[in-house]
């Protein structure tokens, strides 16, 4: 068979290259849109914060009042640097608190929001949400894995077998060598000098819950004490809130 020589016509050469600068316009138009719609997606996600989340009471939801919520993120972040993993366990207050920061006052990224209510996703992203039922301490994502360096915890009943669940949920999550600083007799600042000295994440531990569970914590959680601040509730929850850690900052001293 003759071979033939296939080729177009200056005409239909000329349609072809423009047909192909139409898809690469196009294609340009549609991920400045995308753009567009996330940059704006954040926008609303900033300005609205906790407003769009009704507290579900089945859940033990009562959502901190923005001071609060604010106090607990600046403990959270202050001293932190680029390595510093955060994890916030059961309180998306604070961690909306935290995203409605400026970038310039966030030093990490790595910061993850540990929660049951799969609302919160949206808000996070699914590269930053891990779903936290307390029952699994064990289901969590494996990155995570000690690796941990400031974790808060809330968690969502008073009761002696959730704080027991929490604190193996921090165990796994976190290296806890500063948890035992009191029973050798070191002040918490001296020890975390010692670990800053060494180049080290400073590791902090900070439990917020009910007044009346203070016993609990403070057999549950034997490195961390009572502080001088005291979480409040956006919507005037009558229980009495205690905030436990491992660290003084500017923010609270222990009592
Ligand atoms: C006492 S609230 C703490 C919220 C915090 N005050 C805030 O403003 O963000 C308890 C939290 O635990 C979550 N929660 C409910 N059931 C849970 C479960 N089984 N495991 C883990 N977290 C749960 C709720 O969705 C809620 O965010």
């Amino acid at each position: 068979m003759e071979d033939v020589e296939l080729s177009l016509s200056p005409e239909a050469l000329k349609a072809l290259l423009e047909f192909q600068q139409e898809e690469e316009e196009r294609e340009k138009k549609l991920k400045s849109l995308y753009a567009d719609a996330e940059k704006k997606f954040e926008e609303v996600k900033a300005q609205e914060g906790m407003r769009v989340f009704k507290e579900d009471w089945q859940l033990s939801q009562f959502w901190y009042d923005e001071e609060t919520a604010n106090n607990l993120a600046q403990a959270l972040l202050e001293g932190a640097n680029e390595n510093t993993v955060i994890a916030i366990l059961s309180a998306p207050s604070v961690y909306v608190a935290i995203s409605k920061m400026s970038p310039s006052c966030v030093p990490t990224k790595h910061i993850y929001l540990f929660e049951y209510d799969k609302r919160f996703e949206v808000l996070a992203g699914s590269e930053h949400f891990c779903f936290y039922d307390y029952t699994n301490p064990l289901e969590f994502p494996a990155s995570l894995d000690g690796k941990v360096h400031r974790i808060l915890i809330d968690p969502p009943f008073l009761n002696k077998p959730c704080q027991t669940k929490c604190k193996l949920q921090l165990q796994v999550l976190h290296l806890t060598s500063v948890l035992t600083f009191h029973q050798v007799g070191v002040t918490a600042n001296k020890l975390l000098a010692k670990a800053n000295d060494c180049g080290e994440q400073e590791r902090r531990i900070m439990i917020s819950t009910g007044e009346r569970m203070a016993e609990v914590v403070s057999e549950t959680y034997p490195g961390t004490r009572k502080t001088t601040f005291t979480p409040s509730h956006a919507n005037g929850l009558s229980n009495e809130f205690e905030c436990y850690a491992n660290f003084e900052w500017r923010g609270w001293k222990f009592k």
